[in-house]
């Protein structure tokens, strides 16, 4: 069968064309400079230097625990505490936060009352008393407004997004900030736990697990913890008017599904095979990296799926295969991170190829048919508008180059080696980054290994060469 996509929603929007997005490299640069008055040295970098994202994440320091205090109310104010904890990777006089639109009330660090300025994303904090490489600190961000989804340069939405009965909350690649201050990039990766408090009637839906929910005063509070490593992309705080499922699988995972009533019947026959699809991504990939898992299956006219860490959210029912794809990233992707978006393919074609795999081995086509009816399709065609290993921009880290090119190189690869090579490389891969970071380089070197040969034509031929490659 042919995959269903998650990118064509993705695309377009005209008018918001690349001039737009180049027109704010140079200001971006600058801030990277981190030309101000604290002087260089000593001044956190605005950026964590990705170069599709130049202002995504911060320098100088980690962060290692997120607490999030949100109360959100009917008609979409926000009012939260963030409390960060962090340790300095160099002297910090001054360092950033990443934070797009809502008002900061006041910042502390270690207690103290920090001095604050805002500058485009980024939350310019000074503290009282410079920090030392490898300090420990703790930052408060006192903050409300409604929240406002950012546009991406493909045009598309994320972040927070209002729905007729909460929010949607889901930040790839940049939407984090949109509600909570962070160093929003993946090469950070932190626990999390949040407390959320709702009108009585709605649930809010974070990663990880329930620690419980008390309701009082016509509201109700729910406490959430995810103790695995997450970047903050993937982080959620889903509000809507929800049924709630709660079970335990075979295997002792925690599971927790919260689908919109509207789309109940469609959900039910697949967010029922949940357990049975993990257990078999786990016999192909390895253990399933978190203790609790789930979905968030909202009403709302988003068009994707995000593969949300512990619990994907969809937008409405998924089918079958977009629970496989969100499923798959919680190896690939959430528990084995990107170092730089540029990799992206690290996460959407590996995501692409557990869809093939489950068709092929859930009497659908076979990967090498769903090979070559992509293979098929003429040199002009989209598939090959730029190469899945070097995208170029933002813009297009999300295209179908990435998905199905992406996947058609890890065939490929599967072709190479064998099954059995192809299979300890996949999850080598999982097992040897878990929890961690992995950068395309890494991967090929891993592969290599396991397979004792030299890759590096098949992967510059189907990673990093523009056009269609001709087959081997
Ligand atoms: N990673 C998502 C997927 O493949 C797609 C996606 C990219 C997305 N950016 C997003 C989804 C922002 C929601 C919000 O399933
Ligand atoms: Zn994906």
């Amino acid at each position: 069968m042919t995959p269903r996509r998650r990118q064509p929603a993705r695309r377009r929007t005209p008018g918001l064309g690349r001039g737009t997005v180049l027109a704010t490299v140079p200001v971006a640069v600058a801030a990277l400079l981190g030309a101000g008055p604290a002087g260089a040295g000593t001044t956190g970098a605005a950026g964590a230097g990705d170069p599709y994202f130049p202002l995504s994440g911060n320098g100088g320091y980690h962060v290692r625990h997120y607490d999030l205090t949100l109360r959100y109310r009917s008609g979409g104010r926000l009012d939260g505490t963030a409390i960060l904890t962090a340790r300095a990777t160099q002297p910090l006089t001054r360092f950033d936060l990443d934070l797009k639109g809502l008002t900061v009330g006041g910042v502390t660090v270690d207690r103290t009352a920090a001095s604050f300025k805002r500058s485009g994303q980024e939350l310019l904090v000074t503290p009282r008393h410079a920090l030392r490489a490898g300090q420990d600190f703790r930052v408060t961000v006192a903050y409300h407004g409604t929240p406002e989804p950012v546009t991406d340069p493909d045009g598309s939405a994320d972040g927070w997004i209002p729905t007729d009965d909460g929010a949607f909350v889901a930040g790839e690649p940049q939407g984090a900030m949109t509600w909570f201050p962070a160093n929003a990039h993946p090469s950070d990766k932190s626990s999390y736990d949040f407390t959320i408090t709702v009108p009585e009637g709605r649930t809010a839906v974070a990663n990880g697990t329930l620690l419980g929910r008390r309701t009082a005063k016509g509201e109700t509070t729910f406490r959430w913890r995810e103790t695995e490593p997450m970047a903050a992309y993937l982080a959620t705080a889903t509000i809507g008017t929800f049924q709630v499922r709660q079970y335990t699988t075979r295997d002792g995972i925690r599971i927790y599904d919260a689908v919109d009533p509207r789309e109940a019947e469609d959900a039910a026959p697949v967010l029922r095979q949940l357990p049975s699809v993990l257990e078999w991504e786990s016999k192909l990939f390895g253990p399933y990296p978190f203790k609790s898992a789930g979905s968030i299956v909202d009403h709302a006219d988003v068009g994707y799926a995000l593969e949300t860490q512990t619990r994907p959210l969809y937008d409405s029912a998924p089918d079958i295969l977009t629970l496989v794809h969100e499923s798959a990233h919680q190896w690939y992707g959430d528990s084995v991170s990107l170092t730089s978006w540029k990799d992206i393919w690290l996460n959407e074609g590996f995501a692409t190829y557990a869809e093939w795999l489950y068709s092929e081995q859930h009497g659908g086509d076979s990967a090498q048919k769903t090979f070559d009816a992509l293979y098929a399709r003429p040199a002009g065609d989209e598939l090959w508008a730029y190469p899945p290993g070097d995208p170029g921009s933002g813009e297009n880290i999300f295209g179908t180059p990435v998905y199905d090119r992406g996947a058609m190189a890890l065939h490929e690869l599967r072709k190479a080696v064998g099954d059995r090579t192809f299979l300890r490389i996949l999850r080598g891969w999982a097992t040897e980054h878990r929890d961690g970071h992995g950068t395309t380089t890494q991967f090929e070197r891993l592969a290599e290994r396991e397979s004792g040969t030299s890759l590096n034509s098949l992967f510059r031929t189907w990673l990093y060469t523009e056009g269609k490659p001709n087959k081997a």
